[in-house]
């Protein structure tokens, strides 16, 4: 399988320092930075996924999976397709897509990942931006996009976008992290994804660019619950919902395009 591009390299191997954490939502060159982050630490990315989810990451794209409704005609989009995960989910999931497109703008993620033959048959994967989607109006039946709007450097436009090329009738699912609503439930998810996580993960991955230091400080200034539906419903998304997992610390977001 080959991997087409429409983009070229960004710079932004600065790498998150306690500057760049105190808003990393709002600084101008994110997505720079974003892209050298995940180029950084794409050859240990699904293990370090593995572990510190303690293996529950696939139980979560399942569940996006299962909100889609996938039929056996259907293109589906995997927006922040990384190393695919969520793409060799839905080629194994019963009934699955005919045609399924990953984008991802880190060509390293891009390159780490690894396909069955019968599993890169029908897929193709492209190097883009979220936000630029090189591709028509209204040409996909469902997206997905796992643990990618976080990274956005503009959440708006990168919901717009899924909005534009998603077909009448299509079908969008976004998995993110969210601070759990339960006030001890928060405590523990902000122990372990501030402290345990960020040591573990940096010890598998020799992190020399702050990955797991941004992991938690994105989520936590990241949009609430809520205010992601509000999103979802501002790019003309239908029949919005959110379904929380993992004790309230993942969400599924749904929606539809009329
Ligand atoms: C946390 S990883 C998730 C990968 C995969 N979806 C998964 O569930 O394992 C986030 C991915 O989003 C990609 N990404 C972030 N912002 C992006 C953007 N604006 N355009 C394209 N890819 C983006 C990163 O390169 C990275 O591969």
């Amino acid at each position: 399988m080959t991997v087409q591009s429409d983009r070229k390299g960004q710079t932004g191997r600065e790498g998150w320092d306690s500057a760049a954490l105190a808003d990393p939502h709002r600084r101008d060159d994110k997505a720079a930075r974003v892209e050298a982050m995940f180029d950084a630490i794409a050859p240990t990315y699904e293990r370090v996924n593995s572990v510190v989810s303690l293996g529950r990451d696939a139980a979560w794209r399942r569940v996006a999976i299962r909100a889609l409704a996938v039929k056996a005609d259907d293109v589906a989009l995997d927006i922040c397709c990384g190393t695919g995960d969520m793409i060799r989910a839905l080629a194994t999931a019963t009934p699955r897509p005919r045609l399924i497109i990953g984008v991802d703008f880190s060509e390293q993620m891009l390159r780490a990942g690894h396909y069955a033959a019968d599993v890169a048959s029908m897929t193709a994967l492209v190097r883009a931006d979220a936000q630029r989607l090189p591709l028509a109006d209204a040409s996909v039946d469902v997206i997905t996009c796992a643990f990618g709007v976080r990274n956005f450097q503009d959440l708006p436009r990168g919901l717009d976008e899924m909005r534009r090329v998603l077909r009448p009738g299509g079908r969008v699912a976004i998995l993110e992290f969210a601070p759990p609503d339960n006030v001890i439930a928060r405590w523990g998810f902000a122990f372990y994804s501030g402290v345990l996580l960020p040591r573990i993960a940096a010890w598998i991955s020799r992190d020399r660019v702050g990955a797991y230091r941004y992991l938690p400080r994105s989520i936590q200034t990241f949009e609430k619950r809520g205010m992601m539906a509000e999103r979802l419903r501002a790019a003309g998304f239908t029949r919005v919902s959110s379904k929380s997992l993992n004790l309230g610390s993942v969400a599924v977001y749904r929606g539809e395009a009329d």
